[in-house]
């Protein structure tokens, strides 16, 4: 009888809680909040009441993306020019070689030839360029025509403020690693 007693007071009081828990949601929520919408929902409810679509949201990423990337000018040795747009944070050389841009790269940019020399057209880009380090430094004074504005595409990497620059592509390189290269007797 004394277990019989407690079990119906305990079932009240689950009665009550649940209860309360029926009652809470709809008060207590947030207006703006889209926690209540399927996952896939195309259109996100707004504090203002207007909505946002993720169409908008996509087209709005690859505006992103576009500025995600500068544009450079590349001008070969017969005064031919090739602008692309390069991705932020990639090489001149690797730019150049997804665009079949006649640059070549011996070593792929482990900094022990100087075939992927380009010459900056402005100095004013040049001087937004990061120092050159002595292995860089090295390297370009074993290159053909070298010049004030020199740099191994290799060693140039696209940031925003370099968006605009102009590379010329000189018309003969040295190509130290191929020279030095001796092949194996099999
Ligand atoms: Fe060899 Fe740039 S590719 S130093």
């Amino acid at each position: 009888m004394y277990i019989s007693k407690f079990s119906k007071q305990f079932s009240q009081l689950a009665a009550r809680a649940l209860g309360s828990q029926l009652k809470a949601p709809l008060t207590s929520a947030p207006r703006t909040s889209c926690a209540y919408l399927p996952r896939n929902h195309d259109f996100f409810p707004l504090q203002h009441g207007a909505f946002f679509s993720t169409t908008a949201a996509n087209a709005s990423e690859e505006g992103n993306e576009e500025k995600q990337k500068i544009s450079v000018t590349f001008v070969d040795k017969d005064g031919e020019e090739q602008n692309i747009k390069v991705p932020l944070g990639t090489s001149m050389l690797e730019a150049a070689h997804e665009n079949d841009i006649e640059l070549e790269g011996a070593c792929e940019g482990s900094l022990a030839c100087s075939t992927c020399h380009v010459i900056v057209m402005d100095m004013e880009y040049y001087n937004k360029l990061e120092e050159p380090t002595d292995e860089e430094n090295d390297m370009l004074d074993l290159a053909f025509g070298l010049t004030e504005t020199s740099r191994l595409g290799c060693q140039v990497i696209a940031k925003p403020e370099l968006d605009g620059i102009r590379l010329a592509i000189p018309a003969a390189s040295r190509n130290m690693a191929v020279d030095g290269y001796k092949p194996k007797p099999h």
